[in-house]
């Protein structure tokens, strides 16, 4: 059965709207973890404009599950990501203007500098996964620069309006997985999934966690959080 990841930075979008200190992204992560998800999973992005640093530490300390903290690929954030020491950290690539993560991250074409901070997360035994589109050469050079895990990024598949087009999109992510499972590395999968999109791909059987945020905190508006989890997390079985 695959394992669930529920990303909480909306719950912080919505704290921040109005600057006060609800509702909580912490008290979210204990309910969500009560409803049955494997782990959580936070961007603390450089412009702080929903996971906040108090955030972090808090989680670290409360998480009885498993913290991924997904982070751009740049020194000061993997410094941050060392003195925090979460189970497991997703390099990702970051624009400040963009409204959510765009693609993935270009690991191909800059090997070197993504392997000095990855060697920086393993040197202090954090593993590591790259955020990265499913196409065989990011692949290939996440496998050269030693990352433990790949999260295949579904926004193609996700934003596909024709059959022909979802269809070509979800064989994309099948080809990656298989590659990235058969080169030893962990596979995961997320960007815009929800509760109508997820299961066809649940017939991937390399892939073997789902980060999922927008979709399931949009239906915990109507249905409350504990719902809207066992609902996803009855999907993926
Ligand atoms: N995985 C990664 C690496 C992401 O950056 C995001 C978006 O923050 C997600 C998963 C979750 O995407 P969504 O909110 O569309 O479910």
């Amino acid at each position: 059965m695959p394992r669930l990841g529920v990303n909480i930075d909306h719950v912080a979008t919505l704290r921040q709207a109005r600057g006060g200190n609800e509702p909580d992204p912490v008290a979210a992560a204990v309910l969500v973890e009560l409803a049955g998800a494997d782990g959580l999973v936070v961007h603390l992005r450089e412009d702080r404009r929903h996971i906040q640093d108090r955030d972090l530490t808090i989680l670290r300390q409360t998480l009885q599950t498993k913290l991924d903290l997904e982070i751009a690929a740049d020194e000061a954030m993997v410094k941050i990501a060392l003195s925090v020491k979460p189970h497991l950290v997703t390099l990702v690539p970051e624009r400040r203007q963009e409204l959510t993560t765009e693609g993935g991250l270009e690991v191909a074409g800059q090997r070197e500098r993504i392997k000095t901070l990855v060697d920086l997360l393993h040197d202090s035994g954090i593993p590591v996964s790259l955020f990265i589109e499913p196409d065989l050469d990011q692949i290939k050079a996440a496998h050269k620069i030693a990352a433990d895990y790949v999260e295949l990024h579904t926004g193609r598949y996700a934003n596909a309006r024709l059959l022909k087009e979802e269809q070509s999109a979800l064989e994309s992510v099948a080809q990656a997985a298989k590659l990235a499972y058969k080169l030893g590395m962990g596979v995961s999968a997320g960007h815009g999934l929800t509760y109508r999109n997820v299961k066809r791909l649940t017939q991937i059987a390399e892939i073997v966690e789902y980060n999922i945020g927008h979709s399931i905190i949009s239906r915990a508006v109507f249905v409350g959080l504990d719902q809207a989890v066992r609902e996803m997390k009855h999907l993926l079985n």
